[in-house]
């Protein structure tokens, strides 16, 4: 277990915020998990979960005790006529993984591609892009308690997936240790640390298409039915064609959520606006796209000192400040929060729709 003090985040954040943990627990498998906590100065401390840091804003110095995930290994635990089980460790970068098993011939993760960040933080925000979610491919997740260093596994009905959302973006009230069971009820933010993901992709398989994005890629490719190598080059090239290298300018994807209304409230928001994007859900409910809503306000490429809204996508916001000491201090937490809570403002006196931030914010 390697422990360090006073450590800078910015480069473990995707936003590429200036900012320190006091504390910073590099956790490389459950051993390590287990030796933190058995260390009375720090066992008992409140702990943050870090992945890649791709669905996070930090607002300050982070106090509680960071801890990075680092776990690596990734695997084909099983294979049936109906599927391939396969596993990554929770560090694993989570495109690194698509592309692997993709190359291994294990498809089905192909819509999914080029997403930031790490497979352990995929079940956290159940990451979704072209029709499919994390949930659509969910085995189960090997978890750690942060309290009793037990360790446990959580099938899919457990983690309560919604969208952008599961039992792992939720704190807990209870205060006793996690007991068989347990997990379903209680809300597991920075209780438990995820160790393993497996996913579940079905045999035959069947590319899912439908997403405008790339519908408009079979018409230009006049293709009828692309292998999943394919879709994966489309998806590749369509996120690269819309959204922000975080390499290059510092974001976190999608800053917002996409809002659900129902059709009356739709229809007063076509009364005030026609163009207005919607998708119509299986439930019946409307889902409203962000994007669109926040654009028609007028907030592409405006900014609050050096956080910027995304030019050629106005559900991302930027750091318009550079990614490294050499480019300046970058944005702040504070202004990007500044800038966020302008667009919910302007986004609810012109719709009536509050919107909700999609990360995580420290
Ligand atoms: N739009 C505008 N102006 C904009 C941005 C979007 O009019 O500035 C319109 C587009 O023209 C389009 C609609 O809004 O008609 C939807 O845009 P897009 O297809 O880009 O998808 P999105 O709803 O903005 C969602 C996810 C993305 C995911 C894509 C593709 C959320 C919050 N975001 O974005 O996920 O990659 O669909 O499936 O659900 C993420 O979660 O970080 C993320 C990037």
């Amino acid at each position: 277990m390697l422990v360090e003090k006073n450590v800078a985040l910015r480069a473990f954040n995707t936003f590429h915020i200036v900012a320190k943990a006091h504390t910073l627990v590099h956790i490389s498998g459950e051993a390590d998990v287990r030796e933190l906590l058995a260390e009375p100065e720090l066992g008992t401390l409140p702990k943050f979960i870090l992945g890649g840091g791709s669905n996070i804003v930090l607002t300050g110095d982070v106090k509680p005790v960071v801890l990075k995930v680092e776990i690596t290994g990734r695997r084909l635990v099983q294979e049936t006529s109906k599927a391939f089980i396969v596993e990554a460790g929770a560090g694993e970068n989570w495109h690194d993984f698509v592309t692997w098993t993709l190359a291994q011939g294990y498809p089905g993760l192909e819509n999914l591609a080029l997403i930031p960040g790490t497979a352990g933080a995929a079940p956290v925000q159940n990451i979704g892009a072209y029709g499919v979610e994390l949930q659509d491919r969910f085995e189960s997740v090997d978890a750690i308690d942060l309290q009793t260093g037990q360790v446990f596994t959580l099938n899919a009905a457990q983690c309560a997936f919604g969208y952008r959302d599961s039992v792992f973006k939720h704190s807990s009230v209870a205060t006793s240790s996690l007991g068989a069971g347990d997990h379903q009820a209680l809300g597991l933010k920075d209780r438990a640390l995820i160790l393993r993901v497996r996913l579940r992709l079905p045999r035959p398989w069947k590319p899912v298409l439908g997403y405008a994005d790339l519908d408009k890629k079979m018409a230009i490719h006049v293709c009828a039915v692309p292998s999943a190598q394919q879709l994966y080059d489309w998806v590749c090239e369509i996120r690269r064609a819309k959204l922000p290298d975080p390499q290059v300018m510092g974001n976190v994807g999608s800053f917002f959520k996409n809002p659900t209304v129902t059709p009356e409230q739709c229809a007063d928001i076509i009364a005030r606006d026609p163009k207005v994007t919607y998708y119509h859900l299986t439930d019946g409910t409307i889902k409203l796209a962000a994007g669109w809503l926040i654009d028609s306000c007028g907030w592409r490429g405006k900014s609050v000192g050096n956080a910027g809204v995304y030019e050629k996508q106005a559900l991302v916001l930027v750091n318009l400040g550079g990614n490294d000491a050499a480019c300046g201090t970058g944005t702040t937490g504070g202004e990007v929060m500044t800038l966020a809570r302008a667009i919910q403002t302007s986004v609810y006196e012109r719709f009536g729709i509050r919107l909700e931030p999609e990360p995580v914010i420290v």
